[in-house]
């Protein structure tokens, strides 16, 4: 099995004031993906089929961090407002969800859609609760699960709910479901020693085993409601102290995502112990 995450800022006009989706790059990946399942149809090196997970975008962060979901709060009037805003978020990134599986749709592909706030719960912000069942039992018929960063229920009594990462769904799903492969596709070329986006020297690192290797890395980097770049890693490297290697590819570039479906190394970052 193959875990495919397609993160917010390829799928979405991340600093968008409104939520807007990236068109463009959502059309192009969505015939990757065909194209690379029509080819790894015919290898053997595919078994129990794919997931692809994705992120919020401007379909998310905004919402989440304008009513603080995740934060601690102390009165019933903000529970009130709070639950406003995680109906609110769960409302805009379930239309996200929507577009994407339309545009995988129209591909050919049998994606059948994942809602994580209907039956994930955490607590302190961490999955404590998910029955994988139904997960399985789509891919045992043939479907493509598409499961999303959303909010859900947290068990601590002063955050109440919490927002779940595409990245964090995938470190629960692979523990539980043990992939083959699990690639992440960005909006940059891997993980970088600064922020390539600010700094022209910027380098990458093809490899990462341990958190220390970032140690150079601007803390600052890439950071929004579910702690972006280096959040990401925390996560990957919990995977990989239990076998599963994952790699982080630029999405943004033509074809990468079919290369890395297919098998093919690509530029990028692996996170392998
Ligand atoms: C965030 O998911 C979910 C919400 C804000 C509700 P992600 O953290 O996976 O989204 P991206 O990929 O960073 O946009």
């Amino acid at each position: 099995m193959i875990i495919l995450k397609l993160g917010g800022s390829i799928i979405t006009e991340k600093d968008a004031k409104i939520p807007t989706i990236n068109d463009k790059n959502l059309a192009r990946i969505s015939k990757e993906i065909k194209s690379a399942l029509n080819h790894l149809d015919h290898t053997n090196d595919y078994n129990n089929g794919l997931i692809i997970v994705h992120g919020a975008g401007s379909f998310g962060h905004p919402f989440a961090s304008e009513y603080q979901i995740g934060k601690p709060f102390k009165i019933e009037e903000d529970f009130e407002k709070k639950k406003i805003g995680f109906s609110l978020t769960q409302s805009w990134v379930k239309k996200l969800n929507t577009v994407i599986c339309d545009a995988l749709r129209e591909e050919g592909i049998p994606v059948v859609s994942i809602q994580p706030s209907s039956f994930v719960i955490t607590k302190n912000k961490r999955i404590i609760s998910a029955n994988l069942d139904i997960i399985e039992k789509y891919l045992e018929n043939g479907f493509i699960p598409v499961i999303y960063g959303d909010v859900v229920l947290d068990r601590e009594e002063t955050i109440k709910m919490a927002v779940v990462s595409g990245d964090q769904l995938i470190n629960y799903l692979a523990k539980h479901l043990k992939p083959e492969r699990v690639i992440l596709g960005t909006d940059v070329d891997g993980v970088f020693n600064k922020n390539p986006k600010k700094h022209p020297d910027a380098k990458i690192i093809t490899e990462v085993t341990s958190l220390d290797d970032l140690e150079s890395m601007d803390s600052t980097t890439n950071i929004d409601v579910t702690g972006g770049m280096i959040g990401k890693i925390k996560e990957l490297i919990e995977l990989a102290e239990i076998g599963i290697e994952s790699e982080i590819i630029n999405a943004e570039k033509e074809s990468f995502v079919e290369k890395a479906l297919c098998g093919e190394i690509v530029l990028g970052t692996t996170i392998k112990m």
